[in-house]
This record gives C-alpha cells, structure tokens and sequence, in this order.
C-alpha cells in the first residue's frame, strides 16, 4: 500500500507522497481539506490551539479510544486508520452547534475567539468521562487563552462536570431559556448539567483497515514508512540503511529546538507488542505505551502494597506535558530525549530511576539486553529498539514521594524536579535514593548524600544538617541559561530534600509550626462570582448579551487572516533571521534552498522596489525608518532575507538554509539593558517631565529605591500573519493589524504603488493587544513584496521563535525615586527619574502615557517626574495592552509600599493621605471594598496564620488605580440600512480583536434606532471606509467607533424624520420600523450614513478609571511557589454598554498582568543578543489552574459617566493595572519568612519582576541551616 487512509469529520481521506513529506495534520486540514476551524499558534504542542479529536482503535486496552492530539505535532501520515474530528464536525452553523459550544459563548468563553476550537475539541472528549470538576479543571494544562483570564472558560468546563455546582447548573438552565443558545444538533447525546447522566458510550468498533503489511512512501528525497510489528521496524532500518529517526507520538520535536527529520522515518505507533503491558514480579510496560495510558495502568495496579507507589506516579505523570501529548507521547520516546539530551529533566526517568527499574534493549538479530537506566545512557543505540520497562514491586518499608517545581502549575518543563525513595527499618534508613532532575548531563543521583543516609536515623537534626551539607557540595548544577541559575537550583533541591523528610516525619512532635513545609499548597476548585447592574429599560444597550461573535468563534467559523481559503498558485513566505546582532549584509545567498524542489525564490532588500521601511515617521508614533529586510541589522534574530515555497512548512524549513554574509560587524557585546544603555548618550533621549508645584517641609523620612520592570510578550494566540492577493490592479491585503492605514501605507510605499491600489480588510483578530499596531507591518510588506513580484498569492505566518524574536515587547522600564516623607508617610517631595527601552527605534516611545499614568490618584502638586528612554540592541518594541500606563501606576503603588514599610503605616493609609481631593472616588470605594471583603478580619486571620507556619507564608494587599483616559484619533463608522426588510450592517474603524468592539456597537445601534438587536450585522473593517483611521490601540476604541455610530444613527433618524411626516399625512402615525424604512426606500432616502469623530469632540472629554483590588496569596517558602487564593476586584466602569464584556476585559487583563508580574520572562544570550525564551516552553504565560482560586469581580454600582460616551467608561486595559499587586503582597510574605529567619525586617530589599521561583528564593535568603526538625 502506498497511501495512508483516515478520515475527517466522517469522510473518507487518503495521503499519499505526493504531498511534503513533513505535512503535519493541521496543515492537511487547512490547506488541503481547507477546513480553517482547527488553529495554531505555538507549533509545540504546548498552546492547544490545533487540538482536534481522534478516535482509533488502541492497542494497550484493545478498544477504540476517543482522544485528543495537537494536530501541529502530528504528520498527516502517522493517522492511518484515524476517525478525526475539528471543530468543524462537532458542531456548525448547517447542521447545528453542539452544547459545548452553545455554553462557552454564553458563558462568555470566547474574547478574540482563536483559542476557542482546541477548548471545544479536549471538552468534547473529556464530557463522557464523569470526570469530577477537580478533574476537569487539571485536564486543561494544554489550553492556553490569552484573553479571557479563563474563568468563564472554566465555569463552561465544570458545567460538564459530574458534580458541578448548583450556581453554575442555574447558570446553564438561564441558557437554555435564551432562544439563540437551544442545542439544535440532532443527537442523542443527554446535555443535562446533572451529569451522572453521561450515557453516552464514545467505545464502539469502527470498521478498520486490519492490513498489517508495511506502508511505504517514497518522497523522492526521503521515505515515511508505517510498520506494524518489530520485525518490520528492523527490516525497514536495513533496507534504507541510512539516518532514521522512530516515531510514535512524535512529540519529542516540541522539544527540541531546530528539529529536523532524518531521511528515513519509520512510525512504529502501530506495533502493538509495545503497546502492552504484563507483571512478573515486575509490572513490565512496554516501551511504547503513551503517557496518559501510563497513567491508567498506574491507578489501576496501585491497589497491592508493593505498587503503591504508582499512585504517586500516575499524579507525578499528570504534570507532565498535557492531555493531548500525554495521549500519544510514548515512553520510550521520553527516554530517548533524555538519551539525546542527558541533561534533559525527564520526568518518566527521574521516577523510573528512583524505583531501580531497568529498561530492556534489542537489535536487528532479536537480541535483547537489560540493564539499569543510567547506563543505558551512554548505551550505543544505533539501530536498537526498546522494547520495555521493568518497574519493581517496593516493599512496605519503603517510602516514596516525587516532586516538580515548574514555573507555572502545569505544562511546563521542571525547574528542578526530584524523586526520593527511602527504604526504612524503623527510624533508620536502611537504604536511600534520590533523584534529581535538571541539575546537570553527568549529575542523576547525589550518590555521596544517598551512601551518608544508609544506616542513619535522618528525623534528627545531626543527621539530617550533616546529609544537607553533603547534598550541598555535591549538586552542581549546569549554568545553561534560560534555566534557572545553578544557586537556585540548588537552593530548590536542598529545600526539596527538607520537603521530603518533613512531609514523611513519622513523629508528633515535630514542632507544628515545621509542618507546613512537609506539604505542597493545597488548590481547591476555582470559583468565580460575577456582579452587575443593569438598567433593562436601556435594553440592548446595558444588555449582558453573549458576544456578537462568540457561536461562531466556537465552532471555526469565524474567519481570521489565515483563513481565508487555500488558493491555487499561492505560496508561503518565511523570514531568514541574522545571526548577528549588528552589521552590514553584504551577501544573501539562497543558491542552496532553491535547489529544493518546492522552493520558489529568495529575496532581499535589493528586491524591494520601493522604499525599505515598514515604520511611517509623520504617522502617529512613528518617528524613524524600520527596514523591512535588514541591510543594516540593529539585533539579533532581525529579518534579513524571505524564502518562498509552495508550502508553508517546507519554507519555514528552509530559512536556516540561506548563507547570509555581514560586514562591518561590532565588536564586543550587544547593549541589551536600560542600565548598559543610560551609559551611552548617543542612545538616550530625554521625554517630557512633571514638576512640583509644592514641596512640605515635615521631612522625617527619606525613602529612595529602583524599581525596574521587564519586557512583555502580547502572547496573542493568532501569530503575526498575512494573505496578499494581487487583484486587478492592485493588492487585496488580509493583514493581522490594529492599523489598517499604516499596513495600506506602508505596502504601497515598499512597492512604489498608489494607495488607492492597496485594499485592506481585517475580520478579526486573534488577539492584538497592541502588538499588531506596527510591528505586522513588516510582515504585511514582505508578504505583499512577494505576491508583487511573482503575481500570485502570497501567505505568510510567523512561527512563534520568529514571533518571539522579531516583535516588539512591552517596554522595559527602570524608576528611580527618592521621597521626603513625614511619619504618616504624607509625601512632602517626589523624585523620581522613569527610563525606558523602546529597543532598537525610538519608535512607539510611550513616555507621555508613563508620566500620565505614575501620579495615578495621588496628589500631583508634590511630584519632580523625568522621563527618557533609551536605544538597546533588541527589536524596537510596542504597545502593550495599558503602555506606559501600567509601567507609570506600578512604578507609583511600588513607591507608596515602600513608603508605608520605612514609616511602618499601613499601605492604604498611606495611600490614602496621600491622595489628590478633586476628581477622585477612591476612599469612598477604598471604604466600601475593605468591608465588603471582610479585609480587617483576613488580615488578622492571615496575621494568626503566619505566626504559626514557618514554612508557608500568606499576605493580603489591597491596590488602587486612577487610570487617566483621553480620547485620542479618529474612528470610522458607516451605517446602512436596507430597505427590504430593514435589517442594519454596520462598519468601522474599530478593530475586534477580543475587546468586544463589534458587540457594543450593535447595542449602541440597536438603541439608537430602537430596532431588535437581531437586526444589526456588524462587518469587518475595510481602509476604503475607515480610510486614514488610527490604530484600534487602546480603551477607547470601543467609545470611539459607537460614538462615531451613534452620530451616524443621528443623521440617518433625521432623514427619516421627513418620512415619518409623510406617512403621518398618509395617516400611519406610528409606523413601524419596518413601514417606515419600506417608504424611505421608495423615496430614495440615502439610507446610509457615515461619520468619523476625533478627539475635539466637544462632548467628548478625559475622565479617570477607578479600580481598587484586593488580593490574598500563599507562598511556600521551601519551593518559592505560590497560589493566589482569592482576588476581589471592584472596578468603575461606569454604566456598561456589556457587563458581559467588560467583566471579560477586566478579568482577562488582570491575568494578564499577574502573568507578566511573576513568570513572563525575556532571557537573551549576552554575548550574541541572541533571544534564549523563544519558544512556548520556555517563555510562559498563565495557565487555567495558575489563576486566582476565588475570583470575585464587580462593576460599580450607580455609576453613569457624564464624560464618556452613553455613561460608560473604557476598560479594555485598566485590568492589567492593578495586577501589580500580586507582587506586594509576595513581598509581604517573603518579609514574613525573613522575619523567621533572623533577617532585620526594617531593611527594604530589592527583589527582581517578574517575581520568578528564582527571584522568589533569593530574596526569601533561607539559610540550608534552617532546615531543622526543631
Ligand atoms: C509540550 C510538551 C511538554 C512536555 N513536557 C514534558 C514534561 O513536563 N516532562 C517530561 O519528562 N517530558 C515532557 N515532554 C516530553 C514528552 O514526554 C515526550 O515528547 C514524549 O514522551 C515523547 O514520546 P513520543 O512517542 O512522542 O516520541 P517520538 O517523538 O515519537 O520519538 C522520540 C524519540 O524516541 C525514539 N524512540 C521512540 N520509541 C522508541 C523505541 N521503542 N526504541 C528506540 N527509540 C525510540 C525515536 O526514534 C525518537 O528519536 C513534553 C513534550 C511536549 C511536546
Ligand atoms: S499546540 Fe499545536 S499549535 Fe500550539
Ligand atoms: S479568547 Fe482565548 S486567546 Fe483570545
């Protein structure tokens, strides 16, 4: 057979060698079955985003299995005999949307909607199998969204839950009364939130292939070979006799930086003799059992004394990888990439190792070797197959307990993981082993530690002080950034050690207060409660109604840039990066790649014919030239060269390929910190400044401090990516942008081309953020260079290390403040010195949103403020959601805390003599929270608490934000009416990207003509209509474009006017909408209207945003892990167009923020400048179970807005804001540690943002002296 069969969404597939040999199952279904539902982001298996589902027949067990997979990991190849399901197929709008769908859009579960298909797809596979609301929530390690903050994805989760709760039931029974949201899919499946009722059997046999000869295709220039049997493996290897790689699940390469296939892949997921498993005395796993079934197994032969252990395996397993690659991981290829790697942090070795199992070998002659891991590697594997495992039965005397510190909860890499197996004969231990992982290639065992323990009573301080010190020399971690730096790695894996022996201390009497380091902090289910007002005389305005889009965001069917279908003749565009820092190019050579079949061309600078810059100076922002492709590279990773291939993977693959020669290169290391920079004036530039107009003379304290913040990724799930299509004349431009008139702009600039001739239409994007307010531009004009030169069109996607490394960031930021202050902490001066580092172009400088934002609510007359900004050798960066606005407030509540520390005041206090008089809500909101949150009684409680735990800490903080909101540019609206039936489009210069733009501007029309909300179709935006808009960039886009509707509903009800009066005359004195629009037809009424505001509306002016968050977290002070317990935000919003919405905005933007405060983090190499966090598992965002416990969110009550517009008041970035809480009240806990200690408490320390593990332990300063049992 020389074709692989499977099917999707029921019909029939086949793919055969005359597709790329690298096609990877998201790929086929996008470009070859051009179905678009399925998304991709990280290309890792780590975002979710392409999850689909897949239901096979499965070897272990014997029965068809209904799973997920991350259709970017899988080769279209490796589905023979599969029954995939996207999203497609379990719902749309033809044959009816499932009930998952229908609750994650009236939950509220979608913002920009591109995150939403790989949710629906693991809930579609996870709601039959009576999984508990705590299950459930732990399933969802794979998924990650950007926008929403994941509580109301959450809530939809739980509602499927077999013991959801009666809240969340009531919720679905209010869902179910709303018409829009009837299930109208024709199944038998029961939807009752009740779900013990789950009777719905996914096992049954499909009619499947049963050939078992092997399937070979022949690419030409490389061969995929299907085997089934291990014979078949060997006979494969021999007959190509050259470089091979085995796969199974395949997953490995998400690890693996610059993966590349070998000639030869030979796919061994289908031999099911290593699929089973046995018991001798042993239970003997074969070697390719996945992940996920490993974890069945576990649970299920845990139940005898010697394997109980396993039950610590199988919750171990849970944190490895996530759902959909533990699906189809194997161990085998678990083990090889530690093989590969020796320095790699297997989880599966580091428990495997700790129980002594042996791992068994064969070759080509059937030759079977076993022997213990640690020699297998460094065992010559060159045409050898695993074959199994063998894990030991470990007596009741023995002890077991595994640990894995990540930087988040879950789908994360290990810090430093370890396992500790301890055999014991009463107190003493008769034989010890520990595992450590991610310490160093040659370090496993701490073997001097595990030779001192034998024989000693380790729950005594001698012993056990004497094992810490050995433990203390003997790890030496690697130093291979971006890991965690070798001290604190070490510092983890003593305090895990110390972990161990106090969570299996078999005494009362240790001392209570120790107890707490003995365990991990315990996370219940999460909650959230939501409140509002809402006035229904306004209705739809005020309206919770679920998103415009939300139904179709859910089922696919929302197009986004790369949807836009497969055409005929199109090819790919990817960027060749430099490999230098700065320099001349002077030779771009792609002789090589285009010698590879599929390879269409490379470009340069040289091909463009126009002007070489993707930046506008003149335009709003822009003030310097940014070349497109580098002739003179200003960083490292900087786009110099496009290779052009008939597929996207193919030239992805080749980019690596293109020999680039520099000149002029420069000496010495890149400049890549504010504090390198300031030194050099030629890179500084100074902005504007604030000054005092008052300054007291009641000095009895002066407080001086750094605070520094880092860089940001906008971390939107939709890559960077445009579709260029040349049509008549011109080009039709589908771009990821927030600017439609600069990517028009710029393109038409690049290619010497009019204006007029460059069309471009944005439907929606998968989030922005404000990283698709410029930096697109480079992909949009490469992208259109490319179409232009060889006419046909032209698709672009960056990969995320291209995205990582080539978009700007959110804007480091450093503030130096020194303040008099008297003995309240009133301030008597300010001064305070903010720089920043707008990267390589001073492009995108935001110093006058810092200098607006940093007085935040406080009294302004008392402040000195400069502000400047430097150049470094990194990206030029960008808006990020709140720019500069955030950097100012942090900066300022940062102040204000270490005010209150130096006076010993309590912060709100603080805060609150200090704060200006007029224009200010926030001690009334202050009064009103701190009550309805029960503050004074936590504190105590939290007080209580931290003297009795010595090893976990808890704080509770309380935060304020003032966030000053100005109109800014001007926003486009065109409203049509039609006459047949008097149904509404609406357009805009409003770019949906999450924020909800689309549905408020619907109500706002829907009120403004009194015409039923169904009437209204909101349209994509288009530059001929919002022609020389500004970029959708920040809150007020929202206002912005309804007001600019509403003006549009004046001119067009005016019109109307005149009708109403002539068919009062013909005696229809109250005509409905429809008559009265039917006679505005047949008199020629120009039923369209249009009108464009700016920010010199006279009824339009500034007002601040008001928000005050209470926070409550638990540090563990042996791991520096933390859980935020419970967030209480109240935030003034003024009168809601959407409380839905913008509960969405404020919850999401929080999450956001906590994300950037404590595990968002840039690391580059400092000689290169090389990016080192490039990839989705080493620069990480939050994940559902990181997010607050208890998440209770309300919008003001009684709180119209006389300035804005309707009474509203933006709030799209204001969550972000007030996040930096989290970092205070982590401080607050790590003085509480310190205080234990012995440190001197009065002394203020500087501790590095983000609050990492790493800049947790070392500002926590636990002396190894410490760990005592008394
Ligand atoms: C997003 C993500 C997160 C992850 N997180 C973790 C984590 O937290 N902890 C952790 O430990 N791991 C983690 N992993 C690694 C994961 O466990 C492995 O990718 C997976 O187990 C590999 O199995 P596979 O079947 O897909 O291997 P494949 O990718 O198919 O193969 C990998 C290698 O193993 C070789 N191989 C496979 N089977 C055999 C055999 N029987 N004999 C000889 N060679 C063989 C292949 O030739 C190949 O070189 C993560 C991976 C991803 C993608
Ligand atoms: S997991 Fe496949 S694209 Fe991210
Ligand atoms: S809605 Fe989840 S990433 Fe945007």
């Amino acid at each position: 057979m020389c074709s692989i069969q499977f099917k999707v969404n029921g019909k029939k597939c086949s793919a055969n060698a005359s597709l790329y040999r690298e096609t990877t199952l998201y790929a086929y279904l996008r470009y070859t079955l051009g179905l678009p539902g399925t998304k991709a982001m990280c290309k890792q298996g780590v975002c979710g985003s392409c999850i689909v589902t897949v239901k096979v027949r499965r070897h272990t067990t014997e029965t068809v299995q209904t799973f997920t997979v991350n259709s970017c990991l899988v080769l279209v190849f490796s589905c023979h005999n599969w029954e995939i399901t996207t999203v497609e197929g379990i719902g749309n709008r033809r044959e009816g949307y499932d009930v998952i769908q229908q609750r994650i859009a009236a939950l509220n579960g979608t913002q920009c909607g591109y995150c939403t298909p790989g949710w629906v797809n693991q809930l579609n596979v996870y709601r039959d199998k009576n999984m508990t609301m705590a299950e459930l929530e732990m399933g969802f390690a794979g998924n990650t969204c950007r926008c929403t903050g994941y509580r109301p994805i959450l809530d939809t989760i739980k509602t499927f839950a077999v013991d959801t709760s009666a809240d969340l039931c009531q919720k679905i029974r209010d869902i179910e009364d709303v018409q829009e949201f009837k299930c109208k899919k024709d199944c038998q499946r029961k939807c009752s939130t009740a779900s013990g009722s789950s009777d719905w059997s996914v096992v049954e046999d499909l009619s499947l292939n049963d050939d078992t000869e092997m399937i070979t295709l022949d690419f030409g220039n490389g061969y995929f070979v299907k085997v089934f049997d291990v014979n078949q493996i060997f006979s494969a290897i021999e007959k190509y006799n050259t470089n091979y790689i085995l796969i199974d699940g395949d997953t490995s390469k998400g690890v693996f930086q610059d993966f590349e296939y070998p000639p030869l892949v030979v796919d061994i997921s289908d031999v099911a003799s290593l699929k089973k498993y046995s018991f001798d005395q042993n239970l003997v796993l074969g070697a390719n059992i996945s992940l996920e079934d490993c974890i069945q197994i576990f649970k299920n032969v845990s139940n005898t004394d010697e394997f109980k252990y396993l039950v610590e395996f199988a919750s171990h397993l849970q944190l490895v990888a996530n759902y959909p690659v533990r699906s189809i991981g194997s161990l085998a290829g678990n083990f090889m990439i530690k093989y590969t790697k020796n320095s790699y942090q297997s989880d599966l070795f580091l428990l495997f190792e700790s129980v002594g199992a042996t791992i068994e070998i064969r070759d080509s002659s059937g030759t079977t070797v076993s022997m213990p891991l640690t020699k297998f590697l460094s065992y010559d594997m060159t045409k050898k197959l695993i074959t199994s495992f063998m894990l030991p039965p470990l007596s009741t005397s023995h002890v077991f307990r595994s640990v894995k510190i990540m930087p988040r909860s879950q789908n994360a890499l290990a810090i430093v993981n370890a396992a500790f197996n301890f055999k014991f004969n009463g107190n003493n231990v008769e034989n010890a082993t520990i595992v450590y992982g991610n310490i160093s290639g040659t370090f496993n065992h701490p073997s001097r530690t595990e030779q001192y323990l034998a024989g000693k009573n380790v729950f005594n301080n001698t012993a056990l002080q004497e094992a810490i010190a050995i433990l203390d020399k003997e790890i030496v971690p690697d130093d291979e950034p971006p890991e965690v730096s070798p001290k604190y790695r070490k510092k983890l894996a003593i305090g895990l050690f110390y972990k161990y022996i106090l969570g299996i201390y078999p005494h009362a009497d240790l001392p209570s207060k120790y107890k707490s380091g003995g365990t991990q902090i315990y996370r219940p289910v999460s909650k959230g409660t939501q409140s509002f007002q809402t006035n229904p005389t306004l209705y739809p305005l005020n309206e919770a109604v679920p998103k415009y889009e939300a139904i179709i965001q859910s089922s696919g069917e929302a197009r986004y840039v790369n949807d836009i279908p497969p055409m005929k003749n199109e090819v790919f565009a990817a960027f060749v990066l430099s490999t230098v820092f700065n320099g001349t190019v002077s030779e771009v050579d792609g002789s090589e790649v285009l010698q590879i079949p599929g390879v269409i061309a490379v470009y340069s600078a040289k091909d463009i014919p126009g002007k070489n810059s993707f930046a506008m100076p003149g335009y709003q922002l822009e003030t310097e030239d940014e070349q497109i492709l580098a002739e003179t590279v200003q960083y490292y990773g900087q786009p110099v060269a496009i290779v052009v291939a008939d597929n996207e993977i193919l030239a992805v693959n080749c980019v690596k390929k293109v020999k680039v020669t520099y000149t002029n290169v420069r000496k010495g290391q890149p400049v890549l910190q504010i504090t390198q920079a300031t030194k050099d004036a030629n890179r500084y530039l100074a902005g504007d400044s604030i000054v005092a107009t008052k300054k007291g003379d009641n000095i009895t304290k002066i407080v001086k401090g750094t605070f520094a913040t880092g860089a940001q990724y906008h971390y939107y799930m939709e890559p960077l990516s445009c579709v260029v299509i040349p049509v008549d004349q011109g080009l039709q431009v589908y771009d990821t942008t927030q600017w439609m008139d600069l990517t028009q702009t710029v393109v038409a600039n690049c290619l010497k081309m009019k204006e007029s001739d460059i069309h471009v239409a944005v439907s929606r994007l998968g989030g922005g953020f404000g990283g698709k307010i410029s930096r697109n531009c480079e992909v949009a004009a490469a992208c259109a260079l490319v179409a232009k030169l060889l006419n046909v069109p032209c698709r672009m996607v960056l990969p995320l290390n291209t995205n990582l490394t080539i978009a700007g960031r959110r804007l480091p930021c450093n503030t130096d403040y020194e303040v008099g202050v008297d003995d309240d902490g009133k301030i008597q001066y300010l001064n305070a010195k903010i720089v920043e580092d707008d990267g390589c172009t001073h492009n995108e400088n935001i110093l006058s949103f810092t200098m607006s934002g940093f007085p935040n609510c406080y009294d302004k007359d008392y402040i000195n403020l400069s502000t400047g900004a430097v150049t470094t050798d990194l990206p030029s960066n960008t808006y990020a959601r709140a720019p500069g606005t955030m950097e100012g407030i942090a900066s300022i509540e940062q102040i204000m805390e270490h005010i209150a520390f130096a006076v010993q005041k309590d912060p709100t206090d603080v805060r609150l003599i200090n704060m200006r008089k007029e224009d200010n809500d926030l001690p009334d909101m202050i009064a009103t929270w701190k009550k309805e949150t029960d503050y004074e009684s936590r504190q105590e409680d939290i007080k209580k608490f931290n003297r009795e735990n010595r090893w976990k800490k808890k704080a509770i903080k309380l935060s304020v934000m003032a966030f000053p909101v100005e109109y800014y540019g001007n926003y486009s609206a065109m409203v049509s009416i039609y006459r047949g039936d008097g149904t509404v489009t609406v357009t805009t210069g409003g770019i949906e990207m999450g924020q909800g733009v689309n549905t408020k501007v619907a109500q706002v029309v829907a009120h403004q003509l009194s015409i039923p909300l169904s009437y209204v179709t909101v349209l994509a935006s288009f530059s001929f209509v919002a022609a020389n808009n500004v970029f959708s960039g920040s809150s007020i886009v929202s206002e912005s474009v309804c007001y600019s509707a509403i003006k549009c509903c004046g001119t067009l009800l005016e019109r109307l006017k005149a009708i109403r009066e002539l068919l009062k005359k013909e005696g229809k004195e109250n005509p409905t909408w429809h008559e009265l629009i039917t006679k505005a037809g047949e008199e020629e009424i120009d039923l369209t209207a249009t009108y464009m505001m700016n920010e010199k509306e006279p009824d339009l002016q500034s007002y601040p945003a008001f928000a005050v968050v209470v926070i409550e977290v638990t540090l563990d002070v042996l791991t520096g892990k933390f859980q935020i317990d419970r967030v209480d935000i109240l935030e003034d919003v003024g009168l809601s167009a959407n409380p839905n919405v913008d509960i969405g905005q404020v919850e999401g933007g929080y999450i956001q923020g906590l994300s950037y405060y404590t595990v968002e983090k840039f690391v580059y190499d400092q000689k290169t400048g090389k990016l080192l966090t490039n990839n989705g598992l080493n620069y990480d965002v939050f994940l559902c179970r990181d997010i607050p416990v208890d998440m209770r969110v309300k919008l003001r009550y009684n709180s119209d807005n006389p300035k804005g517009v309707l009474g509203s008041k933006a709030v799209g970035e204001m969550g972000v804001c007030t996040a930096h809480s989290i970092i205070h009240a982590l401080r607050q806990c790590i003085y509480e540690s310190r205080k234990d200690s012995g440190y001197d408490v009065t002394q203020w320390i500087n501790i590095d943002v983000p609050y990492t593990t790493e800049s947790i332990l070392k500002a926590l300063e636990v002396d190894i002296k410490e760990f005592t049992l008394s």
